[in-house]
């Protein structure tokens, strides 16, 4: 495997791997403050992370490359808001974002069309993750500090963590 596009996707697997502790780490937080729909919302997007970092990891050993399964930072354990967590959430989108598309540069650079193949679903991944933060974030900007809408919000984060996301990253 070229060996920059092998470097690219290793730094590649912590993003993911970082991702899915921060999720976690929101997860319980939300779990703890009474959230439970929002935990479940975090919990599940915390799994998609692990297996977004997973699909790395095969697909490098597979091509002949070295996966370096990496030391994770610990996270924060108290987030102060649901606002703050899907800030924090979106900005954090965001940073991976630019981080795959520095995997796209790279593997143009160096013509590896098949990594460059593999790396488009993780492009369409992240212009879903970052319009579902954007979401979610749109509404509690309306919700405000207002506890019944924070309550209804709550609730339909239960009934989105079980839905469509789910069945999608499951067939993959
Ligand atoms: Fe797999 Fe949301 O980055």
């Amino acid at each position: 495997m070229n060996e920059r596009v092998e470097e690219v996707l290793n730094e590649q697997i912590v993003k993911e791997a970082s991702s899915s502790h921060l999720y976690l780490s929101m997860a319980s937080w939300a779990e703890n403050q009474g959230y439970n729909g929002t935990a479940q919302f975090l919990y599940q997007h915390s799994d998609e992370e692990r297996f977004h970092m997973l699909k790395l990891i095969k697909f490098i050993n597979e091509r002949g490359g070295v996966a370096k399964i990496p030391a994770i930072e610990k996270p924060p354990i108290s987030f102060d808001s649901m606002i703050k967590i899907f800030k924090s959430l979106l900005e954090h989108e965001i940073v991976v974002t630019e981080s795959i598309n520095n995997v796209v540069d790279v593997c143009l650079q160096e013509k590896d069309y098949t990594t460059h193949n593999f790396i488009q679903w993780y492009v369409s991944e992240q212009l879903e993750e970052e319009a579902l933060a954007r979401t979610i974030l749109d509404k509690l900007q309306l919700i405000g500090s207002d506890k019944g809408g924070l309550y209804l919000f709550d609730r339909d984060m239960e009934n989105s963590a079980i839905g469509a996301d789910t069945v999608k990253d499951q067939g993959q």
